[in-house]
Parts: structure tokens; C-alpha cells; sequence
């Protein structure tokens, strides 16, 4: 293994490059390869042998680009098979799970927008803050968002109908805080922002997940210590999707044959 290998991400589509952004910037020296599995998404209405057989394939064909370590850039990729990616692979594997846990030190009523996938996963079914008495969970599928996202839609009349809708049972509710447990809805921030009441406190995983991946570069003493700035290569497997918007010009995003 050498330092300068790179840090394999992979998601059903664009929503993990919010994970890369971040990451990214607490470390600009890796090289990234991230792997958009846009032909298979969504994941969130797959069965959980369908989502673990999908993350298998992501992860050799990474390991294929000799990538040192997987960041699992999806919830519901992480919280349905991150177990058996784990038992499979013998590399290091950080996975992204909904910020239930930091969410939960200052809020009674806690939001929970996330994939049909992953609130009905076990690892999410026996969440810890589930047991605590004091502690309302709300839970939120959020049906349609993925594909509009997927489609560059983010900002737009359609889908701030479509947000409202669903976070009116939450508001009805009385949440005081909204955890985006989906890594497409970061991209969704902007117009949260717009529609929830301004006391709402947003929560996503990105940081600690930045965190702990310098955290396991250096137990495995992986870390690039190279003075320059890294590479990332961004691949998807599917022509005429918009996430060459979501990378800036910066990057050509390229078109792989990955079923
Ligand atoms: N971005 C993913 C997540 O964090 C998956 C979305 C999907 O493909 O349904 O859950």
C-alpha cells in the first residue's frame, strides 16, 4: 500500500459529492476517485441484498482502480450492507449514517429525512436515541427527492412543492431539529433554509465523516503526505445525467461501463 493511492467514494449518484467536498477540504493533499453508480440509483426503494450487492460491485471496481481505503458517501448504502463490505474487503471503510446522535444533545423532537432504505434498516432500527424516553424521533421518507436531485433539480418551484409536502407532518410535529439523513439532500440546504422556520437546526454527517477519515488514514498510516494538492477523478455509469454540474468545470467527468 503507498500513501498516494487514492481515497475510493462511491454513492447511488451525485448526493455523495457533498461527502468529497467536505472531506476534501480537511484534506486537500489525497487523490480522490469518486464513483457515481447513477444507472442503479436510487437505492433507497431497493431490497437490502440488491443495495449490498450493488456497494460490493462499487467497491471492487474501486479496489480495481487500487484505491487504499472506501468512504460509503450513501446512508443507505452504509446502514444495509456496510457490515458485510466489512467481512468482504480488508481495507479500511468509513460509512455515513444519519446525525441522530449530535442532533440529539440539544433537541427534544428530532426530524429524520431519509431514504425508505435506510429508516427501515436495522442499524437504524436499533439507533441508541431510540431507547431514550425523552427523545421523539419523526421520520420522513423523502419519496421523489432523490431523482429530482439526480436531475440537477434543487432549487426549483417543483421542488420546494415537492419539500414542503413532505416536511409538513414533521412541522406539524413540532420538530426542532431536521436531520438530513440522505447525502443528496445537502444539496437541498439552500432551500431548507427557505421553507423551515428559522429555530429548525439542520444536521448532516459530513464533518465528523472528514474527521474520521483523517482519523483512520493515519491509524493505518495511510495519510498522503505530499505537499500538492491532489487529483479526484469523478466516474459515472450513466450518459445524460447533470453531475457534471454538481463538479464544477474543474473536473471532466468520465463515463464508465459499469452495469
Ligand atoms: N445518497 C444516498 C443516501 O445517502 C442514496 C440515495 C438513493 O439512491 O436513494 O442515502
Amino acid at each position: 500500500m503507498t500513501t498516494n493511492q487514492p481515497i475510493g467514494i462511491f454513492d447511488s449518484g451525485v448526493g455523495g459529492l457533498s461527502v468529497w467536498e467536505t472531506v476534501r477540504e480537511h484534506l486537500p493533499n489525497e487523490n480522490y476517485i469518486y464513483l457515481a453508480d447513477s444507472k442503479n440509483a436510487p437505492y433507497g426503494s431497493k431490497s437490502k441484498e440488491h443495495i449490498t450487492e450493488l456497494s460490493i460491485a462499487n467497491t471492487k471496481y474501486l479496489l480495481n482502480l487500487n484505491c487504499k481505503m472506501i468512504i460509503v458517501a450513501c446512508n443507505t448504502a452504509t446502514t444495509n450492507a456496510i457490515a458485510s463490505l466489512r467481512s468482504t474487503f480488508d481495507i479500511p471503510f468509513i460509512g455515513i449514517e444519519p446525525a441522530i446522535k449530535p442532533a440529539a444533545v440539544n433537541s427534544k423532537t428530532i426530524g429524520v429525512l431519509a431514504t425508505k432504505g435506510t429508516l427501515t434498516s436495522d442499524l437504524f432500527l436499533e439507533h441508541p436515541v431510540k431507547e431514550n424516553d425523552e427523545i421523539t424521533i419523526v421520520e420522513q421518507v423523502g419519496k421523489g427527492l432523490v431523482e429530482m436531485i439526480e436531475k440537477g433539480e434543487t432549487n426549483t418551484t417543483e421542488m420546494k412543492a415537492l419539500l414542503s409536502d413532505l416536511l409538513r407532518p414533521m412541522l406539524e410535529k413540532n420538530i426542532d431539529a431536521l436531520v438530513l439523513g440522505c447525502t443528496h439532500y445537502n444539496f437541498l440546504k439552500e432551500v431548507l433554509v427557505e421553507l423551515l422556520p428559522s429555530h429548525i437546526e439542520l444536521w448532516d454527517a459530513r464533518e465528523a465523516i472528514a474527521k474520521r477519515t483523517a482519523y483512520i488514514l493515519d491509524q493505518n498510516q495511510i495519510r498522503n503526505h505530499s505537499k500538492q494538492q491532489g487529483i479526484t477523478r469523478v466516474l459515472t455509469n450513466k450518459r445524460d445525467t447533470a453531475i457534471q454540474n454538481f463538479v464544477g468545470d474543474n473536473i471532466i467527468v468520465e463515463l464508465i461501463e459499469k452495469d
